[in-house]
């Protein structure tokens, strides 16, 4: 068995900058904040931290259309901030991994800028640009992410360019080998500022079909959902010649010293997923893994989903489970906020790197905004759809002082009714607090080498629950949740002969399990064996 790289072993804890900790009273979260929260990072027990965007930007969709890839924005700090912060999760032993987003700029990088100067620009075939149709309208029928048509028309020069997300970040062109070389030199600026990784953003929508074919129409669409579910990304996204630039780009990577990390988004179904750990594992080390979120919060849905991804991760590919981040709903709205707790159990106990969206930990959920609060543009050009994105992006509640310790002015989008009382402060005074779990369940998972990196297995039980178990070097872990809030008695075949080790309830911990285990409603276990 190959030593295991940092990474297998870590836990990632998302942060939403803007919403972390202000430190500077404009209501929105910067650096400097994130330095005077570093302790919390290491008292919780997380291994890495991803921060969302923080380069300079106009702010048209919060970071992700970005103006300068190698500086950071005003509204954020100062790269003197910015390796305050590195050297303080450093010494704490905690990495630092950024969000890099290489398939689309801001509409006002001075490299589009000069490409849509006109068609003779030199920086012209950054971008991607066609002729309209024959009836003028847009090249073909390729959807906005955000919602519309991804074409816009730049009258001055005649044409349309491209943009999978909103106008204002035109995609650029990843066919073009200056635009690969200027990207690759960003990667190299951070990576040489000590950066242990990134997150890239939208990775599998980097390369588009050549021929620019109409996406086929989805049959299944239904009228209200988000529309770019009106087709389906056969052409736009998802393209073969993708692993090319994933395996560049970790060549990049390697041309420094530590198992730098590089970290995919892509929404896609395990089966497509896993091509994006490319041939002999040379491109992403960890494609994100997002599909628990949308998976029915039942035992047989979960448990088909893991193995299905366990049959198709290629040999030496390592998995990764997310339940959360900016874009999606809170797993405490979904599941609710008792299984909240079982899913965190989940989450930090599957055979995977887990990465935890900065909130989850107290048990947050969706923060209704009043419609003249709304900031997100998806949510604004498609009001009524789940596409506005401010609920899981609000504040983090510290304590219980003004703005719960967020900032001392008004913050960018309001905190919860319940925040105050659900705060990192009020958690961490309550052993039976979400947070106290999130925490024990670190701490187990570091001192437990058969859940940081034991084999996988399902348990066979009867009664109606989700049970696996985690084994390495002849140590086994049996975990064992309750996805209802009904009790539930569960027989194994055979006796476990273990002790229940960490339970969402406390009063579970210590007991003896044979071949029977009484759980109470929303319950979950995890079982060291003898
Ligand atoms: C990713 C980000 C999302 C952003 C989009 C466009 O999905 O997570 O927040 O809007 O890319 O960059």
């Amino acid at each position: 068995m190959s030593e295991p790289r940092w990474w297998q072993k870590a836990v990632i804890y998302q942060i939403y900058p803007r919403s972390f900790q202000d430190s500077d009273g404009d209501g929105v979260g910067d650096l400097a904040g994130i330095v005077r929260r570093v302790d919390y990072l290491a008292w919780l027990g997380v291994d890495a931290v991803w921060i969302c965007p923080f380069y300079p930007s106009p702010m048209a969709d919060f970071g992700y259309d970005v103006a300068d890839y190698v500086g950071i924005d005003p509204l954020f700090g100062t790269l003197a901030d910015f390796d305050r912060l590195v050297a303080a999760l450093h010494e704490r032993g905690i990495r630092i991994i950024l969000d890099f987003v290489p398939n689309h700029t801001s509409d006002q990088h001075p490299w589009f800028q000069d490409a849509r100067r006109s068609r003779e620009s030199p920086r012209r075939d950054w971008y991607i640009w066609r002729d309209p149709a024959p009836d003028g309208g847009p090249p073909n029928n390729w959807v906005s992410q955000a919602g519309g048509s991804a074409w816009a028309f730049d009258e001055p020069s005649g044409q349309y360019y491209y943009h999978a997300f909103l106008a204002q970040q035109p995609d650029l062109n990843w066919r073009n080998p200056d635009v690969r070389a200027a990207m690759y030199d960003a990667l190299r600026f951070w990576l040489e500022r000590g950066v242990d990784g990134f997150r890239v953003d939208v990775l599998w929508h980097m390369i588009k079909d050549a021929q620019f074919r109409d996406d086929p129409v989805n049959p299944d669409y239904r009228e209200g959902e988000p529309d770019f579910r009106r087709v389906r990304a056969r052409y736009s996204a998802d393209q073969p010649e993708m692993l090319e630039i994933a395996m560049e780009m970790r060549r990049v990577l390697e041309e420094y010293p530590g198992e730098r990390l590089l970290i995919g988004e892509i929404y896609l179904p395990v089966e497509r997923l896993v091509a994006y750990y490319g041939p002999d594992l040379g491109a992403v080390h960890l494609p994100f893994n997002f599909n628990l979120m949308w998976q029915r919060w039942r035992p047989d849905a979960i448990m088909r989903l893991v193995q299905a991804y366990e049959a198709v991760l290629p040999v030496g590919g390592w998995p990764s489970w997310v339940l959360g981040n900016h874009d999606q709903m809170r797993i405490a709205s979904r599941v609710g906020p008792a299984q909240a707790r079982v899913a965190m159990m989940l989450l930090l106990t599957l055979r995977g790197t887990p990465t935890l969206y900065n909130g989850d930990e107290l048990g947050i959920e969706n923060v209704p905004i009043p419609p003249e609060r709304v900031r997100d543009p998806f949510g604004i050009r498609q009001p009524g759809t789940d596409q506005g994105r401010d609920p899981q992006r609000t504040p983090m509640p510290w304590d219980r002082t003004a703005h719960c310790g967020f900032t001392t002015g008004e913050p960018w989008l309001p905190l919860g009714a319940d925040h105050a009382g659900r705060s990192v402060a009020a958690q961490q005074g309550d052993p039976g607090s979400i947070l106290a779990l999130a925490r024990a369940l670190l701490d187990l998972r570091r001192r437990e080498p058969a859940l940081s990196l034991g084999d996988f297995a399902p348990v066979t039980v009867e009664g109606d629950v989700l049970a696996y178990a985690r084994t390495r070097d002849g140590r086994r872990v049996v975990v064992v949740l309750n996805l209802e809030p009904v009790p539930k008695t569960v027989r194994f075949s055979e006796p476990l002969g273990g002790r229940v080790e960490l339970s969402t309830d406390s009063a579970s911990v210590g007991r003896r399990i044979d071949d029977r285990l009484e759980l109470a409603g929303d319950e979950g276990v995890i079982i060291a064996t003898d």
